[in-house]
């Protein structure tokens, strides 16, 4: 009892310091998107404001976004986002977090495809294979390494940053903090220019760095090297996935902020105020109709597209007008298809002697770009991979749906084909700037973040960095926004 009395005594000090300062934790706070970033930005925003703020979630989709599964023969499969780096820091936490496992990874041998014949087969089980590459491509290779590695080290200091509660209200002030000038360039300057200045060769940016590349982001090496040095980190091993299925993290998180999600599509975000303080009004369509809501605080957690034709998000009453939406998205294919693989396109007669899990595909005027022999989100201790001359689920992306053509030229025969439709990741090139988080005091953009690099660590780099924001903002901590030399001042704080 006495402790009790005392925890009371303490908490309504707390609370009387902060209304006397005028305060008050934020009412109701409103996410558009239950993607990764929007369920991540939950959970966050909860973790900081308290477990008292009412939280809603809009989802017009499925709640995953990005994330999701496709049922094939029974058995489920990633029809979205597949895998990510061992060094997805806030995801490992989302794992423990909701008592999720990861999943067992099936070892599986890749090649690269250049059209007439392989140009790159692995040997181990891992595509950048040391001893292989050394032989085709000299030091080239090792450059490359360290190049990587170097963009990683410095990406990773947003962790601590994070720890210590600073956040950054635009994309160019985050990557400034993280690598000065050289990572602002990187968002700049094409893959291709960065690798042939550090000394990788014309030939092994051709054969190997596109290829990840057309894996990863459907783009070629004239991407940005920024986001383009993150999708070959992650072609060095050690992915990992979620047994049971990727999405199960965002309804994980969602579960256990008790956040209110509601079915339905925001239509537009309109400002109006209160007592001299922000307060925005979001108006959606659901079955039933129209309705809207008053939030202090809302988060866009999806990407914002080009112009008002493609989407039915506005925003109004804001002066200056919120109109910086430009750049569009790269549409990409998942088709799931499962059949016999016609292993003779690949030069394999035999299909018991061909030997490989993932085809990647170079530059050539190809109709896909990665083929992968697929395991189920849920896999038993006995599984085994498919043999290929067996019937086995492939994963075949492409930039537009497969024909019928295509897929004959693929498979030898197949009995089902499944497919999800992405607007994938951001068709880079196609905006000029780095754009903001703050699109109004207490109104963010945390898809902001997807125009520097497109993963879904990125994204929950991105919700932890809004979550920061707007309560740095909310309590008018500025000192933890947008600071100078953070290196220093992290080092000097315990
Ligand atoms: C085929 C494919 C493969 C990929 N592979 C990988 C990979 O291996 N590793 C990796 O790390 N990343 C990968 N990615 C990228 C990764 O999936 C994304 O970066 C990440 O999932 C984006 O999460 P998000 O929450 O920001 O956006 P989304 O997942 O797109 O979520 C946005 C959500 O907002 C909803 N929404 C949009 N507008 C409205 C509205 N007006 N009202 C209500 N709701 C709305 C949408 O329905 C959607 O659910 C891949 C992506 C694709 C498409
Ligand atoms: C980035 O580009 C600017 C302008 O071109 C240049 O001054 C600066 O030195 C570059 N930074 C690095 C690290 O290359
Ligand atoms: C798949 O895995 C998830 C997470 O471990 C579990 O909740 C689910 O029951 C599993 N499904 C099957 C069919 O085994
Ligand atoms: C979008 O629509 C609003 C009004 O609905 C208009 O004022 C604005 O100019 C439009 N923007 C573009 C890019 O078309
Ligand atoms: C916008 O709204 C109209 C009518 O409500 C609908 O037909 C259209 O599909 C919507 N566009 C998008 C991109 O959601
Ligand atoms: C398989 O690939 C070979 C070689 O490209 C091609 O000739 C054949 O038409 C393809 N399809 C089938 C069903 O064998």
């Amino acid at each position: 009892m006495a402790r009790a009395a005392l925890l009371l005594a303490a908490l309504s000090t707390l609370v009387a310091a902060a209304a006397a300062g005028g305060d008050a934790p934020p009412g109701k706070i409103a996410v558009v998107g239950a993607g990764i970033g929007g369920s991540a930005v939950a959970h966050f925003l909860q973790q900081h404001f308290g477990p008292r703020v009412q939280m809603d979630v809009f989802e017009k989709g499925t709640v995953g976004g990005r994330l999701a599964t496709i049922s094939v023969n029974k058995q489920h499969y990633e029809s979205g986002a597949a895998s990510f780096h061992s060094l997805s820091l806030h995801m490992q936490d989302f794992l423990r977090l909701l008592g999720l496992r990861h999943r067992r990874e099936v070892v599986g041998r890749s090649a690269i495809f250049g059209g007439a014949h392989l140009v790159l087969e692995e040997t181990d089980w891992y595509l950048l294979n040391l001893f292989r590459l050394w032989w085709h491509y000299g030091i080239g290779f090792l450059r490359l390494q360290m190049w990587v590695e170097e963009v990683m080290e410095k990406f990773m200091r947003i962790y601590k940053y994070q720890a210590h509660g600073y956040a950054f209200s635009g994309v160019e002030e985050l990557l400034r903090s993280l690598g000065d000038t050289a990572f602002i360039n990187m968002t700049q300057r094409s893959v291709a220019e960065s690798l042939l200045q550090v000394g990788v060769t014309q030939r092994f940016i051709d054969d190997v760095v596109s290829a990840v590349l057309r894996a990863s982001y459907g783009q070629s090496a004239a991407m940005p090297a920024f986001a383009g040095a993150m999708s070959l980190a992650g072609a060095q091993g050690n992915l990992w996935s979620v047994e049971g299925g990727n999405k199960l993290v965002c309804s994980g998180l969602l579960r256990l902020t008790k956040a209110n999600v509601i079915h339905a599509t925001v239509t537009s975000v309109t400002l109006h105020s209160k007592e001299g303080k922000a307060l925005y009004e979001v108006s959606y369509e659901t079955e039933q109709g129209h309705n809207s809501d008053f939030y202090d605080i809302v988060v866009i957690a999806s990407p914002l597209p080009l112009d008002n034709s493609s989407s039915n998000l506005t925003f109004q009453g804001f002066t200056p007008p919120i109109d910086d939406l430009q750049g569009s998205y790269q549409p990409t294919v998942v088709s799931l298809v499962h059949g016999y693989l016609n292993s003779s396109y690949f030069g394999f007669p035999d299909p018991k002697l061909f030997p490989f899990a993932s085809i990647l595909t170079t530059d050539f005027p190809s109709f896909f770009n990665t083929l992968d022999n697929i395991c189920p989100v849920n896999i038993s201790a006995n599984f085994r991979r498919k043999q290929p001359q067996e019937a086995a689920v492939w994963r075949v992306q492409s930039p537009k749906p497969l024909l019928r053509t295509e897929l004959k030229t693929l498979f030898r025969s197949y009995y089902s084909v499944q497919t999800a439709e992405w607007q994938a990741h951001p068709l880079y090139g196609s905006r000029r700037t780095l754009p903001s988080f703050a699109l109004h005091d207490q109104l963010f953009h945390l898809s902001a973040l997807e125009w520097a690099a497109s993963s879904v660590e990125v994204m929950a780099v991105a919700a932890k960095n809004v979550a920061l924001l707007a309560y740095n903002r909310w309590y008018q901590d500025l000192d933890k926004i947008d600071q100078k030399d953070l290196m220093h001042k992290v080092k000097t704080e315990l």
